[in-house]
């Protein structure tokens, strides 16, 4: 018999669909170029957005890590799972904080012209390739999430979302 996972509690779940809801947003409502920032409200929107997004991320971080525990795979999963569900949450973290951090640096360079176009271009960069990075990342998690749903059977889909109806 396949050990069942024990379920995350209320204030990570609400954390984590949370989180998901302002990802989908950010990437919704994203801007199109650099000039935009020259609307003042749309580029305080952006820093207050950004802001808010990594501290609900350090917050999520503290969270788990410190207070009730980050992963609910069971013990005795394959080794590889553990491997493999760690890699995909350090990536999705780092992407986060790469975009959030990137973002400002972006805003910060904007507004303060005299740090110059390499720095501006470097931060552009790395907002890109971190924006890149992370629906791959989330097709890994959600492929994942689908593993542990229909082959392993091991409740660690419904440890996030509470028991479903199927
Ligand atoms: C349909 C979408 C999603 C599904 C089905 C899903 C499912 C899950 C499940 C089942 C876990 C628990 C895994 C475990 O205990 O080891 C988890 C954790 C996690 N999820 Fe998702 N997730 C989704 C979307 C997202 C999104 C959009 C993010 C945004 C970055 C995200 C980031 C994380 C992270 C970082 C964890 C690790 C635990 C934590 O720090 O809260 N997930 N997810």
């Amino acid at each position: 018999m396949t050990t069942q996972a024990n379920s995350h509690g209320f204030v990570t779940r609400g954390i984590h669909w949370l989180s998901a809801g302002l990802i989908g947003f950010g990437y919704f409502k994203g801007l199109d170029n650099v000039g935009q920032l020259a609307d003042p409200t749309l580029f305080m929107t952006e820093i207050v957005f950004a802001l808010s997004i990594g501290a609900l991320f350090l917050f999520r971080l503290f969270w788990t890590k410190r207070v009730v525990g980050a992963t609910r795979l069971p013990e005795d999963a394959p080794k590889w799972e553990h491997w493999a569900s760690q890699a995909v949450h350090v990536g999705l973290y780092a992407s986060v904080f790469g975009i959030v951090l990137s973002g400002l640096g972006i805003a910060l360079v904007y507004a303060t012209p005299w740090l110059g176009g390499f720095v501006m271009g470097a931060m552009i960069g790395l907002h890109e390739l971190t924006l890149a990075a992370m629906p791959l990342l989330l097709i890994a998690h959600i492929a994942g999430a689908m593993w542990h749903k229909i082959v392993r059977r091991d409740g660690v889909l419904e440890s996030m979302t509470g028991r479903l109806p199927v």
